[in-house]
């Protein structure tokens, strides 16, 4: 065959291939046998062998795994995946509506798209010009990490869009999803692994996730994975006016939407929708754990905003959970970092929407009497999505006489210290015991800290138990003859770890504060402070003030953190890290920064630079980048052909500015 021939082969195959794939992934309605889909496939495959410079990304033969990477890159989201407020009862959803009417200063219906919320994976797909590449999981919101290859390998995600009817192809769009695993395949791959002597996967969910988060992505092509497509961040080249369109676009360019999305009149239709789809949730394939309703105009969306990193426009109006009866056979005590002793019911095992559940904590003694749990009770539980299980209330009738009644020891179970009752916590108050010290290195080292890689609480508890380690620091002390020291290491594995350690000198402000284990600094408040004090330094000499100063910082977390750099103790656990050898990029101090609070907008092409690097640009000296023009947006920055973005602004009449007054606004150039 001559390398025309081929062209003109490979081209005609391609086109057949992916007919047939949409026909079978999407539209669930084959025309050809697996063996001829078979054949088509090996005849691609074999002329792309021959000739493997026309070997192209969104040939159906590239959806196969590639070589395992050592770990995942990461990706900026252009615009953050925020999450969504929930509903619970009616009420709350008649509420939201009440406000968004409210919000928007009508009496007018509102008329939602409401979906099924899917319980899956949340991730995010770019096409640029109409190809696929590059796709991440929603991470931090901000930042996920890549996983382009393993997306690939989803069949029902489309390599290339399809020619749209009418209308041109997007310079850029970025298309969200839900990845799942339909219910009958993931019973058919416990089967499988189970047969295999593998481990078994909790639930759909944990399977889906764990199998787009393989460092192999032949791993994932092996995995029945498929996803519904809900949303999208930047659209480039293309007018949408409601979320409607949005999914018929989409629908057109050959994702998958899920069928049972409708568009609803009013709240009441919502509602109504909600208790239908609440009924057929047994019988669906996949699972489900509500349904988002979305305010339709995207007009409408965009005057309603975002509060508190949640969209206005929306919200996911859960099921009730799950609930089940089983029998507390004991109650445990564990010790967390900060020293709170929580009690926990041991019980027999049961399987409560897919996951088995034998434990659930008891919050404190308060709760034990208020529900009067008595051990060999037996309790309703329930789980409700990612919460962990909770013990619901006890069956009385139930009761045989043969219970305990359960009172807290006053003795701390890891370290014997006499514990101190600080209002409803009662807390050791030992700042050595071993399951604080056990616990508060599990939180330094773990993924949203210092991210130390393959040392997990068995190994810190060796450590500890051992006398190996003493507190965090003492993690970047360590050699590889004390690793050695430990059960089942031999020499490569520790030096895995020592490597692993190694890496995580180099890190992240924000990981840092994270990591110290300050009470009520999640990764979200690290990061504030990151970008507000810039240096471990700074943030010591915070005073109540500057924190209080800080929008999302309220009045007991600025005592949380006073509280922790009071101690000198901890003035010393810093000095000791620092001297272990970690670094820090230092973060800009963005408060009182030039462009403090402003919000801008970019549209067109910039010639000077990236939008990632104009928009670093901007958040560092205290400003903030931002995607859709709004009243409230103080500068839309025009490049080269810019689109409707512009003229909106003009329309609002939001400042415009150039390329080149941008620059001199920041000062990159006086
Ligand atoms: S919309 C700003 N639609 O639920 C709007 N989310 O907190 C963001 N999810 O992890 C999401 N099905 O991945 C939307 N039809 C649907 C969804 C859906 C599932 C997930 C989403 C996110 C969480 C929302």
């Amino acid at each position: 065959m001559t390398k025309p021939e081929a062209i003109s082969q490979i081209e005609f195959l391609r086109e057949e291939i992916n007919r047939h794939n949409y026909l079978y992934y999407i539209l669930d309605s084959p025309e050809i046998s697996d063996a001829k889909y078979d054949r088509l496939m090996r005849e691609l495959e074999g002329l792309e062998k021959l000739f493997p410079d026309l070997i192209s990304p969104d040939s159906p033969t590239q959806r196969v795994g590639a070589p395992p990477l050592e770990e995942f890159g990461t990706l900026k989201h252009t615009i953050p995946m925020i999450s969504l407020q929930n509903a619970f009862t009616e009420e709350d959803a008649i509420e939201f509506d009440a406000k968004v009417k409210r919000f928007l200063h009508t009496a007018d219906d509102i008329e939602y798209v409401a979906e099924p919320k899917i319980d899956g994976l949340a991730i995010e797909l770019v096409f640029e010009k109409g190809l696929f590449t590059a796709g991440s999981t929603r991470g931090d919101g901000e930042i996920g990490e890549n996983v382009t290859q393993n997306l690939r390998t989803v069949k029902s995600i489309p390599l290339r869009l399809l020619k749209p009817k009418s209308g041109p192809i997007p310079e850029r769009l970025e298309v969200r999803g839900e990845v799942y695993m339909r219910l009958s395949d993931f019973n058919k791959l416990n089967k499988r692994r189970m047969e295999a002597g593998e481990p078994l996967f909790a639930n759909p969910r944990n399977a889906s996730a764990g199998s787009i988060r393989q460092l192999d992505s032949n791993i994932t092509a092996s995995r029945p994975l498929d996803i519904f497509c809900y949303g999208v961040g930047i659209v480039e080249g293309l007018k949408l006016s409601t979320h409607w369109d949005t999914l018929e676009t989409l629908k057109s360019f050959g994702f998958k939407i899920n069928p049972l999305i409708r568009r609803c009149r009013n709240i009441d239709d919502a509602l109504r929708y909600h208790r239908e789809i609440e009924e057929k949730r047994e019988a669906l394939d996949y699972e489900i754990d509500g349904v988002v309703l979305k305010v339709n105009s995207l007009r409408l969306q965009e005057e309603l905003g975002e509060i508190s990193r949640s969209p206005r426009w929306a919200i996911a109006y859960k099921f009730p959970p799950r609930q089940e009866t089983t029998r507390v056979v004991n109650i445990e005590v564990g010790v967390g970092r900060t020293g709170a002793l929580t009690p926990v019911a041991i019980m027999e095992p049961v399987n409560v929407g897919g996951v088995t559940v034998s434990r659930a904590t008891l919050h404190n003694q308060d709760e034990i009497n208020r529900k009067d749990l008595r051990i060999g009770d037996t309790v309703v539980i329930q789980r409700a999505g990612d919460v962990i299980p909770e013990v619901v209330m006890v069956v009385k009738s139930k009761r045989t006489g043969h219970e305990q009644p359960y009172v807290m020891p006053d003795k701390c179970p890891s370290c014997g210290a006499y514990v101190v009752k600080d209002g409803i916590v009662w807390r050791c108050p030992n700042v050595t015991c071993p399951a604080q010290v056990k616990e508060s290195i599990r939180h330094f080292t773990s993924k949203s800290g210092m991210d130390i890689e393959g040392l997990g609480y068995k190994h810190i508890e060796q450590m500890v138990d051992r006398e190996l380690i003493e507190d965090p620091s003492a993690i970047y002390s360590l050699s590889i003859s004390d690793i050695l020291k430990l059960e089942r290491f031999a020499d490569k594995s520790a030096r895995n770890i020592i490597a692993a350690i190694d890496k995580s000198r180099e890190t992240t402000l924000p990981r840092l504060i994270y990591a110290l284990g300050i009470r009520d600094v999640g990764e979200h408040t690290a990061k504030l402070l990151s970008n507000t004090f810039g240096t471990i330094d700074a943030l010591k000499k915070a005073k109540y003030d500057d924190l209080i100063k800080i929008r999302e910082i309220g009045p007991e977390v600025a005592k949380s953190i006073l509280a922790f750099f009071a101690e000198e103790r901890n003035l010393d656990l810093i000095d000791k890290i620092l001297k272990g050898g970690v670094t820090y990029k230092i973060g800009k101090a963005t408060k009182g920064g030039p462009l403090d609070g402003k919000s801008f907008v970019f549209t067109g092409t910039l010639k000077r630079f990236s939008r990632d690097e104009a928009e670093g640009v901007i958040e560092s000296l205290g400003g903030r980048p931002t995607s859709s023009v709004s009243k409230k947006t103080d500068y839309v920055v025009a490049g080269e052909d810019a689109g409707s973005k512009l003229d909106k602004a003009k329309e609002l009449g939001v400042k415009i500015i150039t390329e080149k007054e941008f620059v001199t606004l920041t000062g990159l150039e006086i």
